[in-house]
């Protein structure tokens, strides 16, 4: 067993394009990855990572939308571009592994710069602008524009990872519905259920639907922000893949209003809520001209933390607000996560599970360091 500290890890390289990295992901590795016990949040409640017993030493039993799993630890969409990446971060301690985002159709990235470290503190959605940083400091301005494979493609490699993902680890595939010009919602949803259906047929264990993309800019980027659009894109997605389990990814909610109108809106349908995608603002070059010919783009790493931290929990305070019999969803933390420290707060705020993405392409023992601070 190689001790990891020994090891220079390979990483997805910023300098080179999507394809680039798409084609050259790295082998899994061999190291020893420490258990997730019992990780001492009071405000856990539920059974989630709790010990059954109670006692010292006891094992804990995660659950991830009703599926057992090892820890509450996982990779976010958009570092596993393919499967070879998605074998790689389970060797290296996380157990929900989300596919990055797929598509009806092929879809090509945007070109370089794909990612573009900024210099910003924690933000807060009221930001107008960031500027360009020369090296990263812990975020950057994610510009993908979601490419996808031929569904032929992703199909086949989701089939052949989930038979060689390790037990107890789960296979979770984000999709996104592709607006065509002249479609109606009713299209936009028979487009998310194919690829859903697509995910599952393939052996996906959970389907994760992008509702928040800040970096399209169309409706099928930002459907979060239509209750009603929302509650029916997500219907015909759960008539179409049944019990199985679905997850919406969501961006930054401003309201109370509209963060009970989205709740209301999921319940009946979903199983968890993934928060938050990023925040999204201008991003301005050293020549001082906007970058991404002017348009926005999502600010993703440690300037998103405590937002995202905040509105777990608001969202965990508005469901507590139902009674008891109702539906609540697990509600899964992402954005700005890197240490224990981090998980642990997510948690407390009602999170059950914390998703990374930056952190581990920044650094891809992130994973064996939080579960060592985390025993
Ligand atoms: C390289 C990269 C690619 C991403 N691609 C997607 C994507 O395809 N779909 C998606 O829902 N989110 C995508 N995201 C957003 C992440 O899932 C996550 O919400 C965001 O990065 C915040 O988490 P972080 O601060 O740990 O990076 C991407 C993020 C990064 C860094």
């Amino acid at each position: 067993m190689i001790q990891p500290s020994t090891l220079t890890l390979p990483r997805y390289d910023i300098s080179r394009d999507y394809a680039w990295n798409y084609e050259h992901a790295p082998e899994p590795v061999k190291v020893d990855v420490p258990p997730v016990g019992f990780v001492g949040v009071p405000a856990l409640a539920g059974g989630v990572g709790v010990p059954p017993s109670g006692g010292v030493g006891a094992v804990a039993s995660w659950t991830f939308c009703g599926l057992p799993v090892a820890s509450p630890l996982g990779v976010a969409a958009g570092p596993l571009l393919n499967g070879r990446w998605v074998l790689y971060y389970a060797s290296l301690g996380f157990d929900v592994l989300t596919y990055k985002t797929v598509r009806s159709g092929l879809r090509p990235c945007y070109p370089l710069p794909n990612l573009q470290p900024v210099t910003v503190g924690p933000m807060d959605g009221s930001e107008e602008r960031v500027h360009v940083a020369g090296s990263m400091q812990g975020s950057w301005a994610v510009s993908f524009g979601m490419p996808s494979q031929e569904p032929g493609v992703w199909r086949a490699d989701i089939e052949r990872t989930r038979a060689r993902l390790p037990r107890g680890k789960l296979l979770s595939v984000s999709v996104v519905g592709t607006i065509q010009e002249g479609w109606t919602i009713d299209d936009l949803a028979a487009d998310y259920a194919r690829c859903a259906l697509w995910s599952v047929e393939s052996g996906a264990d959970c389907v994760e639907m992008n509702f928040s993309c800040p970096n399209v800019a169309t409706c099928d980027g930002q459907l979060y922000q239509d209750a009603a659009g929302a509650a029916l894109v997500a219907g015909r997605v759960r008539c179409e893949i049944g019990k199985q389990p679905l997850i919406v990814k969501i961006g930054r909610v401003a309201s109370e209003e509209d963060a009970r109108a989205l709740l209301d809106a999921l319940r009946p349908h979903v199983d968890a809520l993934a928060m938050t995608n990023s925040i999204a603002t201008f991003v301005v070059g050293p020549d001082g001209e906007k970058m991404f010919d002017g348009q926005r783009r999502g600010i993703c790493g440690s300037a998103t933390f405590q937002a995202s931290v905040a509105q777990v929990a608001h969202f965990d305070r508005l469901q507590r607000e139902h009674s008891a019999a109702a539906r609540r969803l697990d509600l899964i933390g992402v954005g700005g996560a890197s240490t224990a420290e981090h998980v642990r707060a997510y948690l407390a705020a009602g999170a059950s599970a914390v998703h990374l993405a930056t952190a581990v392409m920044v650094d891809p023992e992130v994973g064996l360091k939080i579960r060592r601070g985390l025993r």
